[in-house]
């Protein structure tokens, strides 16, 4: 994918010194009150480019901003969450885009969808993000029961007397399903937000979309259903929206039949849940990879010397692949060490997280496919009710917040990132 309309962008570039205003042009947006203008995250070969130039993923998870962001309430919350982000100098925020059948859901049955719900959530998630200079990859739906996901479609289509299968997994095969989905697909694509006046497709702060949020199809180990289901979702994605990058949302296994099953997935069992980590990645409309870092809820019992070790080899394996074998870039999309599964301390904490960071710095500097990390998950103060046993207040004293703030910084200092100059010539 090449880099499209660098020479637009640049007279583009020199007018917006001119406007003060929100303006949108052909779809592409330009933001004038830091006198820079936003362009789409593309890729070129292993890495992500914007305008032409490297770009490295330093983030986080918030899954709850829509949740927030529907009550007026609560509002303010979002806003203090990506200006936080934006203080340390993060670029991409990774949210739910869907909300399934929940409280203020965005889709309340298939094909109905509450307008009220998508202006106060959706629409001002991304308007907010768009403010303040964060992007957002967004999920279409939830492999699990979190907010609707795979088992509120299959309960839908067994209400409305269409279901094939009570099984969840028949979300992906389910022809009835399918095109709920691609329904829901097609309607957030398209959808023109109310208060930037921007269809979500044309609008770049979309950094991309991800099809699913960690898949699994139990019941079909041999992978062949998920990849079917990949190929047509991100086929349809792409049929709509050719600005915008997408991805899987894999945690990563390598499948049954790759070496690398034995050798680097955590155990046995991760070989069996219907993905495939090269098999998906290289469906040609998937522009980069997925991959979650879990090591002690997937192997609970290990020490921590191991749990690092294990990082490592994970993490290392996964760029290899990106580089050698998919030449696309990895994203790292969730991370994180419990603080329930082992009572690891704090400063084990810090040591797991500093680790994953070197080596997405170490593979910025040699440009290889490491493309960056997005932490799971950060929560402002007052929102227990979205809190795991990962939940972070990246307060200014934390030890998260200065990490991620050197991330943020040397990650610039390895490539010019010109749309960001500014912003970061504030936080370093
Ligand atoms: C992609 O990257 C290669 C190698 O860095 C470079 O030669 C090429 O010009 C880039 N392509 C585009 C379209 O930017
Ligand atoms: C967890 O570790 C802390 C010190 O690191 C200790 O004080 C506490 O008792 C431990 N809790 C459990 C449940 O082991
Ligand atoms: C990485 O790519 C840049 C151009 O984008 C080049 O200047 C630099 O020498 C490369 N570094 C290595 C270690 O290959
Ligand atoms: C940060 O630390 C300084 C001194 O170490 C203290 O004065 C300040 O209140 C702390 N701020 C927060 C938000 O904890």
């Amino acid at each position: 994918m090449g880099v499209r309309n660098g020479m637009l962008y640049h007279i583009l570039g020199l007018l917006s010194v001119l406007a003060f205003v929100y303006m949108s042009f052909g779809g592409l947006r330009f933001r004038f009150e830091e006198g820079s203008e936003v362009a789409f995250v593309q890729r070129n070969g292993t890495q992500f480019v914007v305008d032409g130039k490297a770009f490295y993923v330093n983030g986080w998870n918030s899954y709850w901003l829509m949740f927030q962001s529907v009550d007026v309430d609560s509002r303010h919350r979002v806003r203090e969450m990506l200006k936080t982000g934006a203080k340390m100098g993060l670029t991409v925020c990774r949210t739910w885009g869907f909300n399934d059948g929940g409280y203020h859901a965005l889709q309340t049955s298939p094909g109905r969808f509450d307008e009220q719900a998508f202006k106060q959530a959706l629409d001002y998630v991304i308007a907010e993000a768009g403010q303040q200079g964060i992007r957002l990859l967004l999920s279409l739906v939830n492999n699990l029961e979190g907010l609707g996901g795979k088992p509120q479609y299959v309960k839908w289509a067994w209400q409305d007397g269409v279901g094939l299968s009570s099984s969840d997994d028949s979300f992906f095969f389910d022809p009835s399903i399918r095109s709920y989905f691609k329904n829901y697909i097609k309607t957030i694509l398209t959808r023109k937000n109310t208060i930037t006046g921007i269809e979500y497709r044309n609008d770049p702060t979309v950094f991309g979309w991800e099809l699913i949020n960690e898949p699994r199809c139990m019941s079909d180990p041999s992978g062949d259903t998920l990849q079917e289901w990949i190929e047509e979702m991100s086929a349809f994605v792409k049929l709509i929206d050719k600005n915008h990058l997408v991805t899987v949302g894999l945690e990563g296994f390598y499948g049954p039949h790759d070496p690398k099953s034995s050798t680097v997935n955590p155990g046995y069992w991760a070989s069996q849940v219907g993905s495939d980590f090269i098999r998906n990645s290289k469906i040609s409309n998937i522009d980069f990879t997925s991959v979650h870092i879990y090591g002690d809820q997937w192997s609970y019992k290990q020490e921590f010397e191991d749990q690092l070790k294990f990082v490592s080899k994970w993490m290392l394996s996964h760029i290899e692949d990106g580089d050698e074998v998919l030449h696309k870039p990895v994203l790292f999309s969730e991370y994180g060490l419990s603080q329930r599964i082992q009572n690891f301390s704090a400063s084990d904490r810090e040591k797991i997280h500093k680790t994953i960071l070197d080596i997405i710095y170490k593979s910025a500097k040699r440009n290889k496919s490491g493309a960056g990390t997005l932490i799971w998950q950060f929560l402002v103060d007052g929102i227990n009710e979205f809190s795991d046993e990962y939940g972070i207040v990246p307060g200014g004293n934390s030890s998260t917040y200065s990490l991620l703030v050197e991330q943020s910084c040397r990650l610039a200092k390895v490539k010019g990132w010109p749309q960001q100059d500014v912003k970061f010539k504030q936080v370093c």
